[in-house]
């Protein structure tokens, strides 16, 4: 059971049918498992017993779920009136043998909403620590970062820079200590993505981050989430408990000489903490603000030593990539962009959730085939990818593929995954004046231009939907746009203007509707 689930009432259906099947002494099990994507649907309860067809059922209370128990594991028969797609029929497929119409395919999620993320031995049952036992009976460090380097694994953190090259850097720093960060704060409006991945199968994670830390030579992982998600961490810190139980974390892991330990850290929720400097400023125990780079962490980093940063989902690529071969996930998405990239869509899609698509999918099958459109009568305006360092892409374009590159092209990008579909009640300006208003609540005041630019890019953008404006304050929002991008300190002020520039590139004219002049 995950966040998504738990919000929606899954704890009493789950004891209900945990009380149920103990009164009624059924031979069957119940189980918890993490969030299998379609969160809108929640809560969900899949039934899969002999003799009846494997079915899932969505919006289950605590009645329907007793009457579940009746009809469909009692009488064997599909029950009418809240099944809903199954993962199957949502396009998912696991290799080998898969289904060609598929559209997601699972590698992050590979275990999300089938293991019980709570036990370990469920993951080992699928596979699990199979990669590190890998790395270290037979690839050693530089093996490791060779494999990574053939799958063409770039980071899903948002900048996209490819994960070999950043271990290479770090394992050849000269330092007496290295440390490995995971960067768990998640802060994108609409992007759960990470907290999903934590909350579903943290070993996954976890293992990725004993091949990165092997790779690099660290003797101490840092896993940074942030305090807005107790369940993830709560879900990280007994997985943490359990692999050091067996030897997978601590002193000589799986009896090799490889020494590595791994410690939680708690965010407290701040945006600029999830840029890297401003990350380790706030495990450092300094206020969480960002230092000008170069040096880069891989140089200098936490507490001055060697240090390497990845985001969760790239993370939960790496111990999949180990056990099949960098080749096999170089197969997977397009030439530049390879594997697959997880979307948490909201907004007004239909069946929002989070979806795993190969890269290369276009945004059109990711909206209206998987998560089934906008609602009838509506029509999909536009697709906002990247958060606030992304932008708008309206619906002709939504033919482009999901590459790093292409949604550069359009003025957006792919960012770590939040995916807010937009239909025409949308307004354009609003959107803007979102995410800048999430930029200047979220600037961590150190430099003037993310301070002082943003705020003004705010009044004028206020001014604007207020009928105020006129065709100059469109240059001097372009302006300063301008001059954050340049002048910024961090990646926050940097992207910023993103939103803003991206909806006067495609919808100007719902600025211009509201100018006291024409342009
Ligand atoms: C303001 C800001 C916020 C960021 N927030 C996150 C975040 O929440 N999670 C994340 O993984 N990366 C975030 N990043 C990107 C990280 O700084 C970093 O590039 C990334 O964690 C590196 O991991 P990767 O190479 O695996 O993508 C953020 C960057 C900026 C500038």
């Amino acid at each position: 059971m995950s966040t998504c689930g738990i919000a929606a009432g899954a704890e009493p259906v789950y004891r209900a049918l945990a009380d149920a099947v103990r009164d009624r002494e059924l031979n069957i099990e119940v189980r918890k498992t993490g969030c299998v994507g379609m969160c809108s649907m929640e809560p969900l309860v899949e039934i899969n017993v002999d003799g009846a067809p494997r079915t899932m059922y969505g919006e289950v209370g605590v009645d329907a779920a007793l009457r579940l128990l009746d009809e469909h594991v009692g009488r064997k028969h599909v029950v009418p009136g809240f099944q809903v797609p199954g993962v199957d029929q949502l396009g998912f497929y696991e290799e080998p043998g898969h289904d060609p119409k598929a559209k997601q395919h699972r590698i992050v999620l590979r275990n999300c909403g089938i293991i019980d993320p709570t036990h370990i031995e469920d993951y080992i049952a699928r596979g699990g620590y199979q990669g590190i036992k890998r790395a270290l009976a037979e690839l050693g460090p530089e093996g490791v970062i060779d494999e990574i380097k053939k799958s063409g694994l770039r980071g899903r953190g948002g900048a996209g820079y490819p994960a070999w090259m950043k271990w290479s850097f770090a394992r050849k720093a000269e330092g007496d200590e290295k440390f490995m960060i995971c960067n768990a704060d998640e802060g994108d409006p609409g992007a759960y993505m990470d907290r999903s991945v934590l909350e579903g199968d943290p070993h996954a994670v976890i293992e990725g981050m004993l091949l990165a830390g092997y790779a690099i030579g660290a003797t101490t992982g840092f896993m940074y989430v942030r305090a807005e998600y107790p369940l993830a961490i709560d879900r990280i810190e007994n997985a943490i408990r359990q692999a050091r139980r067996l030897g997978l974390v601590g002193k000589n892991i799986l009896g090799s000489d490889f020494n590595y330990d791994l410690e939680v850290r708690l965010g407290a929720g701040a945006f600029v903490c999830g840029e890297e400097t401003a990350l380790m400023a706030s495990i450092e125990g300094k206020r969480g603000t960002p230092w000008p780079r170069p040096p880069y962490p891989a140089e200098k980093g936490l507490w001055g030593k060697p240090s390497n940063i990845n985001n969760v989902e790239t993370l939960a690529n790496v111990a999949p990539i180990i056990r099949n071969g960098g080749a096999w996930f170089a197969k997977i998405g397009t030439k530049k962009s390879s594997g697959t990239k997880v979307f948490a869509v909201t907004g007004k899609a239909r069946h929002s959730g989070l979806v795993e698509i190969p890269m290369g999918t276009s945004l059109r099958e990711i909206v209206m085939d998987v998560c089934g459109g906008v609602p009838p009568g509506r029509r999909v305006k536009a697709v906002q990818t990247g958060g606030p360092s992304g932008g708008v892409i309206p619906e002709d374009k939504l033919d482009t593929p999901v590459t790093y590159e292409s949604l550069q092209e359009l003025g957006s990008i792919m960012g770590s995954g939040g995916m807010i579909v937009m239909d025409d009640t949308d307004g354009m300006l609003d959107i803007a004046r979102f995410y800048m208003g999430f930029c200047v609540e979220e600037s961590c005041g150190k430099c003037a231009p993310c301070r002082i630019g943003g705020k003004q890019m705010m009044n004028i953008l206020d001014k604007i939907a207020d009928g105020n404006g006129t065709p100059d304050d469109i240059i001097l929002l372009k302006r300063l746009a301008r001059s954050m991008r340049k002048a910024s300190l961090c990646g926050l002020g940097q992207t910023a203007p993103n939103p803003v520039l991206s909806t006067l590139r495609y919808f100007m004219n719902e600025y211009e509707e509201k100018l006291l002049q024409p342009v």
